[in-house]
């Protein structure tokens, strides 16, 4: 399928069926901001659930953190934020769009737009201005005075609340290096040139994992972290060929890296990165030191020194790893000589997990099947649907990714027994309704 079709495609789908909308669609719009719809928001919690478990619950040496977006304006200063976080920009003389100037070659300023996205009638890309730079964090003010005393920012990374809090988390949680924080949470960016759909939007998510180590230690980390994050989305059944890992050139490290490395997935649109590993040394706290004149060393009473810990950080975008696998996980079968649209998701992610369904409604079918539903319930998502023949119905829930169609029939009445029918191989089986749930639970396993 021709990649600007599939995108179209993962967009359309996304509208209808309600996984992701434009948002203030009804006032026209605002550019690149979405909306996530009922499935949609399932889709992204799950997402979010896996990394959570991944990082956190399944690891003895990684806590939480859920820090405020809020924060004390001298932390973007130490962070460099306040003078660095900036991005080249340049206006099309002749249509005024704005641009940045390394994205001027992939979007020319007539650029054919996503949904949300105005376009502009110029196509003839190259009479811009000269570069200036342009800093990315969104302004507000706290409080009703609105000065430059009262001037904040909204957080563009969710990195530095983990910095300011190394040492509370430090004193609290019994832990120490090598140890990690991890959170996940909204980040605000006024990028000059979102797009692709979610891929680039001006508020997302983040999940991202500071890890400190010892000054000695990091190498060791970086590469076991840099494997780590790539399995991830293997094990969540990316396809490996779409997924490759690229190591940074050392002229395009950040200021603070000592090592990166993106792994990127092969978009309709080509290879762009959905997380960065990046080896941050220990730049952070030691610029929070500074900068607070609080001391953030470590105490290793063991080898009886004090130091500043070096850090690996993972740092991985919500909506990029949705959008990511939704395209991955987006099929058009042929079937009896239909075309069936199916999302392929690994049931971890799947939205809906079981669709229950009465083949009839009569026959006290419609009762057994919520009954059968309800008691579902307490272990799964799960879709109850009764209108239409049943194969529209099993063909709704392939379009939406559901792994599991249950159907209840003449023979649930007399045998107690159900037809469970798996989306990917489209395979029926009779299963006795004592035994669904727990056949359900390891098939999802
Ligand atoms: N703390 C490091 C950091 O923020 P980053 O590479 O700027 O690093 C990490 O961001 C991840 O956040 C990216 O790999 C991407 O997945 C996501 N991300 C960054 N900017 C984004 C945007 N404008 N829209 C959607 N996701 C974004």
């Amino acid at each position: 399928m021709p990649a600007p079709d599939l995108m179209d495609k993962i967009v359309s789908l996304s509208k209808r069926r309600g996984f992701v909308y434009p948002s203030s669609e009804i006032y026209g719009g605002i550019g690149s901001c979405w909306d996530y719809g009922p499935l949609g928001a399932e889709l992204k919690r799950n997402v979010k659930n896996a990394w959570w478990q991944a990082m956190v619950h399944r690891r003895d040496d990684v806590v939480g953190l859920d820090s405020s977006i809020l924060q004390s304006p001298r932390v973007w200063e130490a962070s460099g934020h306040v003078q660095n976080f900036t991005d080249p920009l340049v206006d099309c003389k002749d249509c005024k769009a704005r641009l940045r100037a390394d994205h001027v070659d992939k979007l020319p300023c007539g650029n054919k737009a996503y949904p949300g996205r105005a376009a502009s009638k110029c196509r003839d890309a190259g009479n811009f201005t000269e570069a200036r730079q342009f800093n990315l964090m969104f302004k507000t003010f706290m409080g009703p005075v609105e000065d430059s005393a009262a001037q904040a920012y909204l957080r563009p990374e969710t990195a530095q609340g983990i910095f300011i809090n190394f040492m509370n988390v430090l004193n609290s949680s019994r832990q120490k290096p090598p140890f990690g924080i991890a959170q996940i949470g909204k980040s605000f960016r006024n990028e000059i040139t979102p797009g692709n759909f979610i891929f680039r939007t001006r508020e997302f998510e983040q999940m991202e994992m500071e890890f400190f180590t010892a000054p000695e230690d990091w190498q060791r980390w970086y590469t076991y972290w840099r494997d780590q994050r790539f399995q991830w989305y293997v094990e969540l059944g990316m396809d490996p060929a779409k997924l490759r890992m690229r190591d940074h050139a050392s002229d395009e490290l950040a200021h603070y890296a000592s090592a990166c490395a993106d792994v990127e997935y092969e978009f309709p649109f080509g290879w762009s990165e959905l997380e960065g590993i990046a080896a941050r040394g220990d730049f952070d706290l030691a610029q929070h030191e500074k900068h607070s004149g609080k001391d953030l060393k470590f105490f290793d009473e063991a080898a009886k020194r004090h130091y500043l810990p070096y850090v690996i950080e993972p740092a991985a975008g919500v909506d990029r790893a949705t959008l990511a696998f939704m395209v991955d996980a987006y099929r058009e079968e042929v079937v009896d000589g239909e075309t069936r649209v199916v999302m392929r998701f690994h049931p971890r992610l799947a939205p809906t997990k079981v669709a229950v369904f009465p083949l009839v409604k009569k026959e006290g079918m419609p009762e057994r099947a919520h009954a059968i539903a309800d008691g579902l319930r307490k272990h799964f998502t799960v879709f109850y649907d009764e209108s239409g023949a049943v194969g529209r119905r099993y063909r709704r829930q392939d379009e939406v990714g559901t792994p599991f169609c249950v159907t209840v029939d003449g023979e649930t009445a007399t045998a107690n027994t159900v037809t469970v029918r798996e989306r990917d191989s489209m395979q029926q089986s009779r299963v006795h309704v004592d035994q669904l749930a727990a056949l359900l639970l390891e098939k999802m396993a």
